[in-house]
């Protein structure tokens, strides 16, 4: 059986594709800052949010994994600095530290989401802050690029999607076959949608939501994550798959 290291497991989407993982035969080990409810097989407490809490959760994995799903993630409404750390920086240094354990052909998949579109009309921004190396104190580079509160979800999940392409080409991965995607999904019914709410206000996600008919369900994104990781998504390296019921379709070929 495969091996799958997934973060956010105690909600939403990580639950459900902890739970459809599980049903496929794979052993998942979960990551979570909360206790998951019921208890999945192999838990470890632990917080994305800082540098030592990413050590703490690297120190107790075993040496072989097969795949590393990057679930977990804040709305922004605990501010910029939690979500920056937790959505990007603290994501992309387990990764970089678990890119080791990884098997040759094994994947990395990150939850990012339809929010970080914008990363190329912010490239050079998004740029900036992704050649940012290591875990830096998040608080000095909120400050120091003046960035507010409201764009930290959306600036998170672009600085997501860009660095998911990088390192599909970087040599941590890319030269011992280590595959990294992304996943985007659209408005999605699970706690952190009333968080959106609050911050983008009813209309905003309603309209997104009328678009396409209804909201996703967690069970609508685990089986792309899970894809991803596959063995049958070889051929697909630095990709990223939207997951929103048409949304982007529908925004990009302006079908109202
Ligand atoms: P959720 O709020 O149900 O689950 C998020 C999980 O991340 C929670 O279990 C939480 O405890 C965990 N987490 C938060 N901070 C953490 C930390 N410091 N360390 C470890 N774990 C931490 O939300 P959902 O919907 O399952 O979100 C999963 C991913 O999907 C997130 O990255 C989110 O940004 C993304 N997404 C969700 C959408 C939605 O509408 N639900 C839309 C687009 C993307």
């Amino acid at each position: 059986g495969k091996t799958i290291l997934l973060t956010g497991v105690a909600s939403g989407i990580g639950a459900r594709t902890a739970e459809l993982a599980g049903q496929m035969g794979a052993e998942v080990i979960g990551v979570d800052v909360r206790e998951p409810m019921g208890g999945s097989a192999a838990f470890i407490k632990g917080d994305l949010s800082t540098a030592s809490g990413v050590a703490e959760i690297v120190a107790q994995l075993p040496v072989r994994l097969d795949a590393l799903a990057n679930v977990a993630g804040l709305s922004g409404s605990t501010g910029i600095a939690s979500t920056l750390a937790v959505n990007f920086y603290g994501l992309r240094a387990l990764s970089e530290a678990v890119a080791p354990r990884l098997r040759e052909g094994g994947a990395v998949v990150n939850v990012a989401s339809i929010a970080g579109y914008g990363w190329r009309a912010n490239l050079e921004r998004a740029k900036s802050l992704t050649a940012i190396d290591g875990f830096p104190e998040v608080a000095a580079v909120v400050a120091e690029h003046g960035l507010k509160d409201e764009e930290g979800y959306p600036l998170s999940k672009e600085l997501l999607l860009l660095w998911t392409m990088r390192a599909a080409h970087q040599a941590l991965f890319k030269n011992h076959g280590i595959r990294v995607n992304a996943v985007s999904p659209g408005p999605v019914e699970t706690p952190i949608l009333k968080q959106f709410r609050a911050v983008l206000g009813d209309a905003r996600v309603d309209s997104d939501i009328t678009r396409v008919g209804r909201a996703g369900t967690a069970a609508d994104i685990a089986p792309a994550v899970l894809f991803l990781c596959s063995d049958g998504a070889r051929w697909i390296n630095g990709a990223n798959l939207a997951v929103d019921g048409g949304l982007e379709a529908s925004i990009n070929a302006e079908v109202l």
